[in-house]
Parts: C-alpha cells; structure tokens; sequence
C-alpha cells in the first residue's frame, strides 16, 4: 500500500526544478501545495515572490517568509504549481476539494506552464470518481442543482463551506466523465455557475506523479 504522504511529498519537491532566479511562482492550494510552500520557503530569497490561490496559501506563504503579490499588478505568470484530486494520463484534472478551484482556474489559465503535484492514488483512466466540486452564487444553488441532475449527476450541497469569494459548492457524484472538455463546457454554460472543478480546457501541462518507487512525468 502506497503512502500519499511520501507521494505527495517527492512529487512537491520535484517542482522546484520548475522555479527560477527571481520568477513570480503561482501557487495552487492544498497539503500537496503545502508540501511545496515549505520546499520554496529555502528558496524564498532567489524568487521575486509568489501569486497566491487562496486565503489559506496566502497565510502560508507568508508564514514562510515569501511576498505575495496581486494578480492585477504581475500580469501573467510564467509558472503555476497547484494539486489535484484527480488526473487522468491527458493532464486533464478535478480540482476543488479544497473549495480554491476559482482562484486556482484564474491563476492556471494565467500562467504560461502549469505543473500539478499528485501522489499515485490520485491517477484514474476516467474522471468522475471524486465528485466533482461546482462554485455557485448562493441564490442559484437549487437552480443550477436541476441542471446538475439533468447532466446525468448527483449534486451535493457542500454544507457550511464558503469560499474566499462568497459562494457555494455542490459537489457532484456519480459521473463518468468521457468528454471532459464537453462537460466543462456544458457546465460553465449553466447561469449562476462561477466554475467548475474540470481543468480540461487548461490541462497541466506537467503532471508529476509522486509514488513509492518515486517520481512520473506526465507530459
Ligand atoms: C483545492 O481546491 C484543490 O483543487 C486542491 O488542489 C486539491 O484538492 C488537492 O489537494 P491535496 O493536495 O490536499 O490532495
């Protein structure tokens, strides 16, 4: 049985080839990213500082020492590095477990390289098995919870979670997910949908797979 820990922590530190003297390094959000905030943190005097995903990377990047910078003042970025809680061998991912996917989405379609960190367990051949995470605008809950169903799914109201930006999750269970970029798109389509948790139309163009025997590139 495979530690995600030693996973997640060999695919973290194996990003940092990606970073360079005096870059802006977009950072995604979770215990993979935190993994990777930590690793940066002995790095932190070479990059010129960090673009952040979420309220709670924004602590800890500044906890380690690394200034944030606002999006609106970098312009684009030439690295994101964020986690996933699913891939499949496209690089076409599900993000959102963390309730973060809208600033993340923002950030990688920013960035001109996104390299996501993974552990093995999070490598499937369909998408689908981790519900999927849906940001909505609170009055549009329920409406967007229909189409939802209409879509083959079984949204769930991700109760007492809001997110940095005000809204709501449904997460949605029970898809296979066949056309990723056709469900992205379907589902973004939806008034009252901020995002949706599909990354295949901005895929990770480096996936690095961190598992017991070491590192995998998919690329
Ligand atoms: C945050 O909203 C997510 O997109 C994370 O990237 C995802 O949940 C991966 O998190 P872990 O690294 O904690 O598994």
């Amino acid at each position: 049985m495979s530690d995600p820990q030693h996973g997640k922590r060999l695919a973290a530190a194996a990003a940092l080839e990606f970073v360079t003297e005096g870059m802006i390094v977009g950072v995604g959000t979770g215990s993979t990213v935190n993994l990777f905030i930590d690793a940066l943190a002995a790095r932190r005097d070479r990059i010129a500082g960090a673009v952040s995903s979420s309220e709670a990377s924004t602590a800890r990047l500044k906890a380690a020492g690394i200034e944030v910078l606002e999006l609106n003042r970098t312009g684009d970025l030439e690295l994101y590095v964020d986690g996933a809680d699913e891939t499949d061998e496209h690089r076409r991912l599900i993000k959102g477990g963390g309730a973060a996917l809208t600033r993340e989405k923002v950030v990688a379609a920013a960035s001109r390289k996104f390299v996501c960190i993974v552990d093995d367990s999070k490598l499937v051949d369909v998408l689908g098995r981790f519900p999927l995470p849906v940001e909505v605008i609170p009055m549009a809950r329920s409406y967007v919870a229909r189409q939802l169903t209409r879509l083959g799914g079984q949204p769930v109201w991700r109760e007492n979670v809001t997110t940095d930006n005000g809204n709501q999750i449904l997460d949605v269970h029970g898809l296979r997910i066949l056309d990723p970029p056709a469900l992205e798109t379907a589902i973004n389509g939806i008034a009252g949908v901020v995002t949706v948790g599909l990354f295949a139309h901005r895929r990770a163009d480096v996936v690095i797979i961190g598992g017991p025997t070491g590192i995998r590139r998919l690329e």
